[in-house]
Protein backbone atom coordinates (compact mmCIF):
# COMPACT_ATOMS: atom_id res chain seq x y z
CA UNK A 1 0.00 0.00 0.00
CA UNK A 2 0.77 3.56 -0.87
CA UNK A 3 2.90 5.59 1.96
CA UNK A 4 2.71 9.29 2.07
CA UNK A 5 4.28 11.78 3.99
CA UNK A 6 2.28 14.80 6.39
CA UNK A 7 3.76 18.03 4.72
CA UNK A 8 3.84 21.41 4.83
CA UNK A 9 1.06 21.87 2.54
CA UNK A 10 -0.99 19.44 4.13
CA UNK A 11 -0.73 22.24 7.16
CA UNK A 12 -1.35 24.91 4.85
CA UNK A 13 -4.81 23.09 3.84
CA UNK A 14 -5.98 22.57 7.22
CA UNK A 15 -5.17 25.53 8.79
CA UNK A 16 -5.46 29.23 7.43
CA UNK A 17 -1.66 30.36 7.64
CA UNK A 18 -2.52 34.30 5.98
CA UNK A 19 -0.26 35.64 3.93
CA UNK A 20 2.91 34.98 5.56
CA UNK A 21 2.35 30.98 5.03
CA UNK A 22 4.26 28.75 7.32
CA UNK A 23 6.36 30.18 10.23
CA UNK A 24 10.41 29.10 9.86
CA UNK A 25 10.47 27.24 12.89
CA UNK A 26 7.53 25.06 11.78
CA UNK A 27 10.16 23.47 8.80
CA UNK A 28 13.29 22.95 11.19
CA UNK A 29 10.87 20.83 13.74
CA UNK A 30 8.97 19.27 10.46
CA UNK A 31 12.53 18.46 8.85
CA UNK A 32 12.94 16.35 12.94
CA UNK A 33 9.78 14.59 12.29
CA UNK A 34 8.58 10.79 10.63
CA UNK A 35 5.50 11.49 9.15
CA UNK A 36 5.13 8.71 6.83
CA UNK A 37 1.44 6.81 7.53
CA UNK A 38 -0.43 5.15 5.03
CA UNK A 39 -4.20 4.30 4.81
CA UNK A 40 -5.64 1.26 7.28
CA UNK A 41 -6.92 -1.74 5.26
CA UNK A 42 -9.89 -3.18 6.07
CA UNK A 43 -9.13 -5.91 8.67
CA UNK A 44 -6.96 -2.70 10.74
CA UNK A 45 -10.30 -0.72 10.21
CA UNK A 46 -11.97 -3.59 11.69
CA UNK A 47 -9.61 -4.05 14.54
CA UNK A 48 -9.93 -0.13 15.00
CA UNK A 49 -13.98 -0.23 15.07
CA UNK A 50 -13.90 -2.81 17.81
CA UNK A 51 -11.35 -1.87 20.10
CA UNK A 52 -13.27 1.57 19.89
CA UNK A 53 -16.81 -0.20 20.55
CA UNK A 54 -15.31 -1.92 23.15
CA UNK A 55 -14.04 0.93 24.96
CA UNK A 56 -17.60 2.41 24.01
CA UNK A 57 -19.32 0.01 26.06
CA UNK A 58 -17.12 -0.65 28.80
CA UNK A 59 -18.67 0.61 32.44
CA UNK A 60 -15.21 3.14 32.67
CA UNK A 61 -16.98 4.98 29.96
CA UNK A 62 -18.32 7.41 32.14
CA UNK A 63 -16.36 9.41 34.98
CA UNK A 64 -18.46 11.60 37.62
CA UNK A 65 -16.62 15.00 38.01
CA UNK A 66 -14.71 13.73 41.47
CA UNK A 67 -13.45 10.91 39.27
CA UNK A 68 -12.43 13.45 36.59
CA UNK A 69 -10.46 15.38 39.44
CA UNK A 70 -8.64 12.84 40.82
CA UNK A 71 -7.24 11.66 37.79
CA UNK A 72 -5.69 15.03 36.87
CA UNK A 73 -4.66 15.22 40.20
CA UNK A 74 -3.02 12.13 40.09
CA UNK A 75 -1.91 12.58 36.51
CA UNK A 76 0.06 15.97 36.77
CA UNK A 77 1.67 14.92 40.42
CA UNK A 78 3.45 12.08 37.70
CA UNK A 79 4.47 14.93 35.69
CA UNK A 80 5.44 17.23 38.05
CA UNK A 81 7.71 14.41 40.10
CA UNK A 82 8.92 13.78 36.49
CA UNK A 83 10.52 17.75 36.16
CA UNK A 84 13.97 17.51 37.22
CA UNK A 85 17.35 18.79 35.83
CA UNK A 86 18.41 14.84 34.34
CA UNK A 87 15.23 14.93 32.71
CA UNK A 88 14.24 17.08 29.49
CA UNK A 89 11.49 19.63 30.64
CA UNK A 90 9.23 19.02 27.43
CA UNK A 91 9.44 15.34 28.10
CA UNK A 92 8.77 15.43 31.76
CA UNK A 93 5.46 17.63 30.81
CA UNK A 94 4.41 15.03 28.05
CA UNK A 95 0.69 14.42 29.31
CA UNK A 96 0.73 10.18 29.22
CA UNK A 97 -2.36 9.93 27.87
CA UNK A 98 -0.36 9.99 24.87
CA UNK A 99 -0.08 6.70 24.70
CA UNK A 100 1.10 5.93 21.40
CA UNK A 101 -1.04 4.35 18.95
CA UNK A 102 -0.83 3.02 15.45
CA UNK A 103 -3.70 4.18 14.50
CA UNK A 104 -4.82 8.12 13.83
CA UNK A 105 -7.95 10.01 12.23
CA UNK A 106 -6.26 12.30 9.47
CA UNK A 107 -8.07 13.85 6.90
CA UNK A 108 -11.20 11.96 6.93
CA UNK A 109 -9.58 8.64 6.91
CA UNK A 110 -8.29 5.87 9.68
CA UNK A 111 -3.86 6.07 8.73
CA UNK A 112 -1.63 3.46 10.24
CA UNK A 113 1.92 4.41 11.15
CA UNK A 114 5.14 3.17 12.59
CA UNK A 115 5.89 6.42 14.30
CA UNK A 116 3.44 5.50 17.16
CA UNK A 117 3.91 9.42 18.41
CA UNK A 118 2.73 10.67 15.55
CA UNK A 119 -0.06 12.47 17.23
CA UNK A 120 1.55 14.30 19.46
CA UNK A 121 4.49 15.30 16.61
CA UNK A 122 1.68 16.80 14.59
CA UNK A 123 -0.06 18.68 17.97
CA UNK A 124 4.18 20.17 18.25
CA UNK A 125 3.11 21.40 14.77
CA UNK A 126 -0.12 22.44 14.96
CA UNK A 127 0.45 24.66 18.24
CA UNK A 128 3.32 26.35 16.20
CA UNK A 129 0.77 27.46 13.59
CA UNK A 130 -2.02 28.82 16.24
CA UNK A 131 0.68 30.24 18.85
CA UNK A 132 2.36 32.32 16.20
CA UNK A 133 -0.89 33.28 13.90
CA UNK A 134 -3.09 34.24 17.18
CA UNK A 135 -0.94 35.01 19.80
CA UNK A 136 1.90 36.92 18.81
CA UNK A 137 0.74 40.50 19.35
CA UNK A 138 -0.77 39.63 23.37
CA UNK A 139 1.62 40.77 26.11
CA UNK A 140 -0.07 38.24 28.06
CA UNK A 141 -1.61 34.72 27.43
CA UNK A 142 -4.42 32.55 29.60
CA UNK A 143 -4.12 29.29 29.81
CA UNK A 144 -7.86 27.50 30.51
CA UNK A 145 -7.10 23.78 31.81
CA UNK A 146 -3.48 23.85 31.63
CA UNK A 147 -2.47 20.89 32.94
CA UNK A 148 0.64 19.99 32.87
CA UNK A 149 1.80 22.87 31.78
CA UNK A 150 3.50 21.84 27.92
CA UNK A 151 1.72 24.31 25.96
CA UNK A 152 2.70 27.22 28.78
CA UNK A 153 6.46 25.62 28.44
CA UNK A 154 6.35 25.91 24.29
CA UNK A 155 5.30 29.34 24.44
CA UNK A 156 8.06 30.42 26.61
CA UNK A 157 10.25 28.93 24.46
CA UNK A 158 8.73 30.31 21.49
CA UNK A 159 8.15 33.71 23.17
CA UNK A 160 10.18 34.17 26.35
CA UNK A 161 9.14 37.69 26.79
CA UNK A 162 5.43 37.03 26.76
CA UNK A 163 3.57 36.99 30.45
CA UNK A 164 1.94 33.34 30.78
CA UNK A 165 -0.89 32.66 33.17
CA UNK A 166 -2.12 28.82 33.95
CA UNK A 167 -4.92 27.71 35.17
CA UNK A 168 -6.08 24.60 36.38
CA UNK A 169 -8.21 22.63 39.21
CA UNK A 170 -5.93 20.14 39.65
CA UNK A 171 -2.95 21.22 42.26
CA UNK A 172 -0.28 19.55 40.65
CA UNK A 173 -0.16 21.71 37.79
CA UNK A 174 0.61 24.71 40.17
CA UNK A 175 3.24 23.05 41.55
CA UNK A 176 4.37 22.59 38.39
CA UNK A 177 3.90 26.27 37.38
CA UNK A 178 6.15 27.21 40.27
CA UNK A 179 8.91 25.12 39.05
CA UNK A 180 8.81 26.45 35.79
CA UNK A 181 8.91 29.74 37.10
CA UNK A 182 11.42 29.32 40.22
CA UNK A 183 13.71 26.93 39.19
CA UNK A 184 14.00 27.17 35.39
CA UNK A 185 12.83 30.90 35.01
CA UNK A 186 10.32 31.00 32.70
CA UNK A 187 7.69 34.06 33.15
CA UNK A 188 4.82 32.14 34.30
CA UNK A 189 2.32 32.17 36.82
CA UNK A 190 -0.65 30.36 38.15
CA UNK A 191 -4.24 29.85 39.77
CA UNK A 192 -6.60 27.36 41.10
CA UNK A 193 -10.19 27.65 38.65
CA UNK A 194 -12.74 25.37 38.59
CA UNK A 195 -14.03 26.24 34.41
CA UNK A 196 -17.67 24.82 35.29
CA UNK A 197 -17.93 27.52 38.37
CA UNK A 198 -15.25 30.08 37.83
CA UNK A 199 -14.85 32.68 40.72
CA UNK A 200 -15.96 35.69 39.56
CA UNK A 201 -13.08 37.82 41.71
CA UNK A 202 -10.65 36.36 39.66
CA UNK A 203 -9.34 39.11 36.88
CA UNK A 204 -7.66 38.89 33.87
CA UNK A 205 -5.71 41.65 32.04
CA UNK A 206 -7.97 43.10 29.48
CA UNK A 207 -7.01 42.73 25.93
CA UNK A 208 -5.27 39.79 26.94
CA UNK A 209 -5.00 36.16 25.33
CA UNK A 210 -6.85 33.55 26.24
CA UNK A 211 -6.71 29.69 25.32
CA UNK A 212 -7.45 26.43 25.92
CA UNK A 213 -6.32 23.11 24.49
CA UNK A 214 -7.89 20.26 24.93
CA UNK A 215 -9.20 21.29 27.83
CA UNK A 216 -12.89 21.73 27.99
CA UNK A 217 -13.97 18.15 27.43
CA UNK A 218 -14.92 17.58 30.60
CA UNK A 219 -17.04 20.00 31.17
CA UNK A 220 -19.92 18.33 28.96
CA UNK A 221 -23.20 21.07 28.09
CA UNK A 222 -22.13 23.02 31.50
CA UNK A 223 -20.29 25.87 29.90
CA UNK A 224 -22.49 28.63 30.10
CA UNK A 225 -20.67 30.02 33.30
CA UNK A 226 -17.57 29.62 31.83
CA UNK A 227 -18.79 31.91 28.29
CA UNK A 228 -19.89 34.37 30.24
CA UNK A 229 -16.60 34.63 32.71
CA UNK A 230 -14.88 34.46 29.43
CA UNK A 231 -16.82 37.48 28.62
CA UNK A 232 -16.32 39.35 31.32
CA UNK A 233 -12.98 39.26 31.34
CA UNK A 234 -12.82 41.05 28.03
CA UNK A 235 -10.08 39.39 26.49
CA UNK A 236 -8.53 40.65 23.46
CA UNK A 237 -9.00 37.12 21.63
CA UNK A 238 -10.18 33.49 22.40
CA UNK A 239 -8.11 30.55 20.71
CA UNK A 240 -9.91 27.16 21.32
CA UNK A 241 -8.22 24.02 20.33
CA UNK A 242 -11.22 21.59 21.12
CA UNK A 243 -12.73 18.53 20.46
CA UNK A 244 -16.31 20.01 18.61
CA UNK A 245 -19.34 17.80 18.61
CA UNK A 246 -21.20 20.13 15.21
CA UNK A 247 -18.32 19.24 13.00
CA UNK A 248 -18.96 15.96 12.81
CA UNK A 249 -20.90 13.88 10.24
CA UNK A 250 -23.38 11.28 11.96
CA UNK A 251 -23.54 9.68 8.39
CA UNK A 252 -19.41 8.98 8.65
CA UNK A 253 -17.91 5.69 10.53
CA UNK A 254 -15.46 7.38 12.29
CA UNK A 255 -17.27 11.04 13.01
CA UNK A 256 -20.24 8.63 14.03
CA UNK A 257 -18.24 6.53 16.68
CA UNK A 258 -16.76 9.65 17.92
CA UNK A 259 -20.17 11.42 18.38
CA UNK A 260 -21.00 8.03 20.20
CA UNK A 261 -17.78 8.38 22.57
CA UNK A 262 -18.37 11.74 22.94
CA UNK A 263 -21.67 11.05 24.59
CA UNK A 264 -20.88 8.30 26.42
CA UNK A 265 -18.13 10.22 28.36
CA UNK A 266 -20.33 13.21 28.81
CA UNK A 267 -17.95 15.46 27.13
CA UNK A 268 -18.03 18.88 25.46
CA UNK A 269 -21.39 19.50 23.49
CA UNK A 270 -22.91 21.99 22.12
CA UNK A 271 -20.38 24.94 22.62
CA UNK A 272 -20.11 26.29 19.25
CA UNK A 273 -23.69 26.44 18.99
CA UNK A 274 -23.63 28.67 22.19
CA UNK A 275 -20.99 30.77 20.38
CA UNK A 276 -22.77 31.50 17.41
CA UNK A 277 -25.85 32.16 19.35
CA UNK A 278 -23.74 34.92 20.81
CA UNK A 279 -22.47 36.04 17.98
CA UNK A 280 -26.04 36.81 16.11
CA UNK A 281 -26.87 38.49 19.20
CA UNK A 282 -23.67 40.72 18.51
CA UNK A 283 -21.69 39.80 21.14
CA UNK A 284 -18.87 38.14 20.08
CA UNK A 285 -17.19 37.53 16.51
CA UNK A 286 -15.96 34.28 15.53
CA UNK A 287 -13.10 34.83 13.82
CA UNK A 288 -12.04 31.03 12.72
CA UNK A 289 -14.19 28.05 13.13
CA UNK A 290 -12.34 25.41 11.33
CA UNK A 291 -12.23 21.27 11.27
CA UNK A 292 -8.58 20.52 10.27
CA UNK A 293 -9.11 16.69 10.24
CA UNK A 294 -6.40 15.94 12.12
CA UNK A 295 -6.96 13.46 14.98
CA UNK A 296 -6.46 11.91 17.90
CA UNK A 297 -6.68 8.62 17.99
CA UNK A 298 -10.66 8.48 18.59
CA UNK A 299 -11.57 11.82 18.50
CA UNK A 300 -10.61 15.12 16.68
CA UNK A 301 -9.80 19.43 17.95
CA UNK A 302 -11.34 22.12 16.13
CA UNK A 303 -10.05 25.61 15.77
CA UNK A 304 -12.57 28.19 17.24
CA UNK A 305 -11.32 31.42 17.55
CA UNK A 306 -13.19 34.87 18.86
CA UNK A 307 -13.19 38.49 20.34
CA UNK A 308 -16.01 39.97 22.15
CA UNK A 309 -17.34 43.06 20.72
C1 LIG B 1 -6.65 16.88 28.43
S1 LIG B 1 -5.97 17.93 29.63
C2 LIG B 1 -5.24 19.20 28.64
C3 LIG B 1 -4.14 19.93 29.34
C4 LIG B 1 -3.42 20.98 28.49
N1 LIG B 1 -4.33 22.00 28.05
C5 LIG B 1 -2.72 20.35 27.32
O1 LIG B 1 -3.07 20.64 26.16
O2 LIG B 1 -1.79 19.58 27.55
C6 LIG B 1 -7.43 18.68 30.31
C7 LIG B 1 -7.13 19.66 31.45
O3 LIG B 1 -8.34 20.33 31.79
C8 LIG B 1 -8.41 20.41 33.20
N2 LIG B 1 -9.81 20.52 33.62
C9 LIG B 1 -10.83 19.65 33.37
N3 LIG B 1 -11.97 20.11 33.93
C10 LIG B 1 -11.65 21.27 34.56
C11 LIG B 1 -12.39 22.21 35.30
N4 LIG B 1 -13.68 22.04 35.57
N5 LIG B 1 -11.76 23.32 35.75
C12 LIG B 1 -10.44 23.51 35.51
N6 LIG B 1 -9.67 22.65 34.83
C13 LIG B 1 -10.27 21.55 34.35
C14 LIG B 1 -7.77 19.14 33.71
O4 LIG B 1 -7.35 19.24 35.04
C15 LIG B 1 -6.62 19.00 32.71
O5 LIG B 1 -5.50 19.68 33.18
Amino acid sequence: METFKVGADDFLEMFDCGPGGLPPDFFAVLARMDTRHRDANNKELEEYVLALLKKINSPEIFRAKEENHDAWEKGWKENLDALSPGNKTADALKPRYYRGSKFLRYKNKLIVTDNINLEHDLFVLMRIILFRKYLLKFDDVYEFGCGSCQNLLMLSEMFPEKSLHGFDWARPSMGIIETLAGKFGKKVDGRFLDMLNPDPSTTLKPGAAIITIHALEQIGKDHGKLISFLLNSKPGIVVHCEPILEFYDPNNLLDYLAITYTEKRNYLSGFLTALLELEKQGRIEILEKRRPYLGGVVHEASLIVWRPV
